[in-house]
């Protein structure tokens, strides 16, 4: 016979390692953890770096303001089945505000600690995940003295530190960059794109591509290295790290072309650069669209529209400017006749869209991922290593002059569709092309 006080024991102690630290609403205090100023008494570069991230932002920056006050939370207070979110969306994007049970926090320009975001604490205090497959914050975080880090020597004055084989893992990042919405529908899911790719399988994990490593010191009074860890976290916020993402090469029917012919020209797009899909993370908003024109002698310019392929749901992946949608935005908000808003934007019309369209519950596109019903019609991102092949056919007008026509093709990213972004009145660098890549060529019209 097991004493009954043994016997919890053993429970306790068989159920610990799960639920002792995961992530709970109100299970801490702001004070249990430290500022970022803090840490950066030190670790200068280091804070330096991360106060430039969107991490560091991932409060305050506007559009995670618009998106959470104008519509996640009224929404979580209307709809039962989305009311989760009103603590959800803190729990990823301002983890200590969620700890600490201030939920929902004060609006940024109320400048609580809610605003630190995904800071030094939260990163360096969590110790592993309470899932297989980790998504939806299901990090494990023990506020201390400890700090956990990718050093087994490191030795710090001013405080404790302990290795962490997690924190050199993509299942760390998982932690956040996978999200499954209400209903089910896997609307993040940056690590599982990455692990069925060509990177998982060589070794090169999150941190290899977005935290780059250099020679140098970590802290003031810390060991030099070979291989200092940088915290840059470039994404699809700098122009930097998607210029030359994906290689663009156009090549079309050679030799000569007459008025009234027919021009064949074909693009290859190569994602040579990215570890997981193209867009990824927020895919409800982000759009990667190729534009095709010629120009003829006189420098007049004609669009060239994409040849259909198709598959299931391509309407999504062609530019229309009539097409009207996200009209959940309204429902929300509560404005009448409120029709919709633009799918594309100002994507001029014909063009080839790379993105992956999530559907609410009644059937229509939505940038609401939260209210993500089903996003299974179609998926017309460009994979790790995947090569993308569009074709063009153009009919010259009858009246096009002799002499050089030059085709272009210029690919262009959006965080944002521009409809959205006009709408709310956010910043423009919210939501304006950034230039991927482009290719010309040259024939001539006889
Ligand atoms: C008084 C200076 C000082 C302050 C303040 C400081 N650290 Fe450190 N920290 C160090 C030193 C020194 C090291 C060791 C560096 C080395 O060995 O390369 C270190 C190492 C680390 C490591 C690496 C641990 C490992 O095992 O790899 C992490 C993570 C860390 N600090 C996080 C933090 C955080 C988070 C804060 C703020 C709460 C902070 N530090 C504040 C001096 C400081
Ligand atoms: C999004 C999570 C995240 C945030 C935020 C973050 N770190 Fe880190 N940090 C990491 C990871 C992951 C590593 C290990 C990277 C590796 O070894 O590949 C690391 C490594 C470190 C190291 C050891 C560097 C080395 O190479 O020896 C220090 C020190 C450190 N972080 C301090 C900080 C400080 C200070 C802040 C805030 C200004 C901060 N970190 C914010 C995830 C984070
Ligand atoms: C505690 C949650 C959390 C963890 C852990 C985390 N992230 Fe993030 N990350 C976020 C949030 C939230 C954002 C979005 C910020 C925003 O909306 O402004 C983000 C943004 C980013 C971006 C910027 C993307 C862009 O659009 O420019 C990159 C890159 C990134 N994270 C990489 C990583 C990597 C690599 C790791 C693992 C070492 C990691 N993150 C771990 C929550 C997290
Ligand atoms: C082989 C290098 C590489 C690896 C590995 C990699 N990334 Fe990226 N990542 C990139 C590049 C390049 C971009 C910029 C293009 C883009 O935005 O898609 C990017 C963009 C991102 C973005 C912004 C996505 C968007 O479209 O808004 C996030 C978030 C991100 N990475 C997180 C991660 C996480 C998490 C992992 C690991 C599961 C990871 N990355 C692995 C290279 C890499
Ligand atoms: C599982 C963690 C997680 C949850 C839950 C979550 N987010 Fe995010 N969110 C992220 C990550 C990671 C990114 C960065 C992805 C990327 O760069 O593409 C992000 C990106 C965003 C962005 C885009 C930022 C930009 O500049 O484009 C907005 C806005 C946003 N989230 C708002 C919300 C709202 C509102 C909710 C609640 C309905 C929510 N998030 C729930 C992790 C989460």
């Amino acid at each position: 016979m097991i004493n009954k006080s043994i016997f919890i024991l053993m429970v306790m102690f068989l159920v610990l390692p799960s639920w002792a630290y995961s992530a709970e609403m109100g299970t801490c205090k702001y004070d249990d953890f430290k500022k970022p100023k803090n840490c950066g008494m030190c670790h200068r570069q280091i804070y330096k770096e991360w106060k430039e991230t969107l991490m560091s932002k991932s409060y305050t920056h506007a559009w995670d303001q618009v998106e959470y006050f104008k519509l996640a939370l009224p929404h979580a207070k209307k709809l039962e089945k989305v009311s989760g979110v009103k603590a959800g969306c803190i729990a990823c994007h301002s983890p200590l505000a969620f700890l600490s049970g201030d939920v929902p926090p004060k609006p940024a320009d109320q400048d609580t600690r809610a605003n630190e975001g995904v800071s030094c604490e939260v990163c360096h205090n969590i110790t592993g995940t309470s899932e297989k497959v980790p998504f939806n914050f299901s990090f494990n975080i023990k506020p201390g003295k400890v700090k956990y880090g990718p050093r087994k020597d490191a030795v710090s004055p001013y405080h404790k530190t302990a290795y962490s084989e997690f924190h050199k893992t993509a299942e760390m990042c998982a932690t956040c960059h996978d999200e499954q919405s209400p209903y089910g529908a896997w609307v993040k899911a940056t690590y599982r794109e990455w692990k069925e790719g060509p990177y998982a399988k060589e070794g090169k994990v999150c941190q290899d591509c977005h935290m780059p490593k250099s020679p140098g010191k970590s802290a003031g009074g810390g060991k030099e290295r070979k291989d200092i860890a940088h915290h840059i976290f470039h994404g699809s916020h700098s122009p930097a790290q998607l210029a030359g993402a994906v290689d663009v090469s156009l090549a079309c029917t050679d030799g000569a072309v007459s008025p009234g012919g027919v021009l064949k020209c074909q693009a290859k797009l190569y994602n040579g650069k990215v570890g997981h899909y193209i867009p990824s993370g927020s895919s409800e908003e982000r759009m990667l669209w190729l534009e095709v024109w010629a120009v003829d002698a006189n420098g007049k310019k004609y669009p060239v529209p994409v040849e259909k392929k198709g598959f299931k749901g391509e309407e999504y992946t062609i530019a229309d400017s009539s097409a009207m949608t996200y009209q959940a935005i309204g429902e929300i908000m509560e404005i009448k006749g409120f029709k919709g808003l633009k799918r594309d934007g100002n994507i001029p019309d014909g063009a080839r869209i790379f993105r992956h369209p999530f559907f609410d519950p009644k059937g229509r596109m939505t940038i609401c991922q939260w209210y993500t019903k089903d996003n299974t019609l179609v998926d017309y991102r460009i994979k790790p290593r995947e090569t993308k092949m569009e074709d063009y056919v153009w009919k010259l007008p009858a009246d096009v002059p002799k002499g050089k026509l030059t085709i272009k093709a210029a690919l262009y990213y959006s965080e944002i569709p521009s409809s959205v972004g006009e709408f709310f009145k956010l910043p423009k660098s919210e939501y304006r092309p950034i230039p991927v890549g482009s290719s010309e060529m040259s024939v001539n019209v006889k």
